[in-house]
């Protein structure tokens, strides 16, 4: 159940909720470059997708670069970027989507801060954990490489601090295993909490 922010109008989340016939919540992925979330985030929503719950995914695709194009990857900005992608996410939540948010979020306290944005129970943190060396050794846009050779500066897992979580709902070792089955992991989880309804 959505904080109820909108308090001058009628509809409200839980209506949006009834008529959708199932809960909404956050799902957020946070992990290094190259661990994976982008992509399970995407299987997970074409999973709630063909099950006909109402979705919406929110990663850098469409997020850093248009709402958050003028940000770069300086903690400040980084802390600008998350900060922004959570109040997004606030409102999606609050239309009644399921809303996927796959950010590397390195610091705590800004994913920390997102929760404390969401209702109780509507904030489920995805920790997709694969090692620094696989996501290196898979390194999809080439970016580690640079990175190593200095090209790029302040790059999580090199020359910038990625903080794991402590205590996330979920924890997925997203390494020497099909994107497919990581998916399932996050599908059972909102089955098994009761945020998928019939
Ligand atoms: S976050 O740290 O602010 O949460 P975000 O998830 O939006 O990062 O963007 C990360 C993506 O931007 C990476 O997957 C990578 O493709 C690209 N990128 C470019 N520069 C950097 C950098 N210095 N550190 C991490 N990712 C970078």
């Amino acid at each position: 159940m959505s904080i109820n922010f909108n308090k001058n109008h009628n509809i409200n989340c839980s209506y949006r909720e009834h008529l959708n016939g199932h809960r909404t919540c956050l799902l957020w992925f946070t992990g290094l470059s190259g661990s994976g979330k982008s992509t399970i985030a995407g299987l997970v929503e074409e999973k709630l997708h063909a099950m006909g719950k109402r979705t919406y995914l929110l990663d850098g695709d469409n997020v850093r670069h248009g709402l958050n194009g003028d940000l770069g990857f300086s903690d400040a900005d980084r802390f600008e970027n998350i900060r922004r992608i959570g109040e997004l996410a606030r409102l999606f939540v609050d239309a009644g989507m399921i809303t996927l948010a796959a950010f590397i979020s390195p610091f705590r306290v800004d994913r920390n801060n997102v929760r404390e944005l969401m209702g109780e129970g509507d904030f489920i943190e995805v920790f997709i954990d694969t090692p620094l060396a696989t996501c290196e050794q898979r390194d999809p846009k080439g970016l580690y490489h640079r990175a190593r050779n200095g090209e790029i500066k302040h790059f999580t897992g090199i020359d910038s601090a990625y903080e794991p979580p402590e205590a996330p709902e979920l924890r997925i070792v997203n390494d020497g295993i099909q994107p497919h089955e990581s998916a399932e992991q996050v599908i059972r989880h909102l089955q098994a909490n009761g945020y998928l309804g019939q």
